[in-house]
């Protein structure tokens, strides 16, 4: 008998604390969901990669290479591993480096967003 009222007991308390538990994954859930909105919304809208390729092409692949195999400049396979962000490859390209033109110069602050994006998505 004293078993079993201790058993009702302590089933009757599992589901606030179940629910409890519930509530804060549930917040979690939307406070990554509001930091991912709010970092797509970074950098003035998003890339356009197709358009970034064919700026890349023209641009870009005679030192690179096509594929981003190197040849005057060097190779841009991983390079979203050499750049953390986007914002700061884009500010590389924007002022070049030696033996690379200062594009800032050249391209208007989109296509280099697009050329970066295609990079970092294309060359992994
Ligand atoms: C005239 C040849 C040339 C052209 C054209 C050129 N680059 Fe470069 N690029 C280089 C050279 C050389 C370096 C190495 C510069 C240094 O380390 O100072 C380099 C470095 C880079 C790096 C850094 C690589 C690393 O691993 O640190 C990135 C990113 C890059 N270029 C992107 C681009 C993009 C995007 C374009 C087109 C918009 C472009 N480059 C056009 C020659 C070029």
């Amino acid at each position: 008998m004293v078993i079993e009222a201790g058993w009702h007991e302590s089933v009757s308390e599992a589901p606030p604390s179940t629910r409890r538990h519930a509530v804060l994954r549930a917040s979690g859930f939307s406070a990554t969901l509001a930091l991912a909105v709010l970092l797509s919304g970074c950098g003035g809208g998003s890339a356009d990669v197709k358009a970034g390729g064919t700026i890349y092409a023209a641009q870009c692949a005679r030192c690179h290479g096509d594929n981003g195999e190197g040849g005057a400049g060097p190779s841009l396979i991983g390079i979203a591993r050499v750049f953390e962000t986007a914002e700061g490859q884009e500010r590389f390209v924007k002022n070049g480096g030696t033996g690379m033109p200062m594009f800032g110069q050249i391209l208007s602050d989109d296509e280099i967003r697009n050329a970066v994006a295609y990079t970092r998505e294309t060359f992994r």
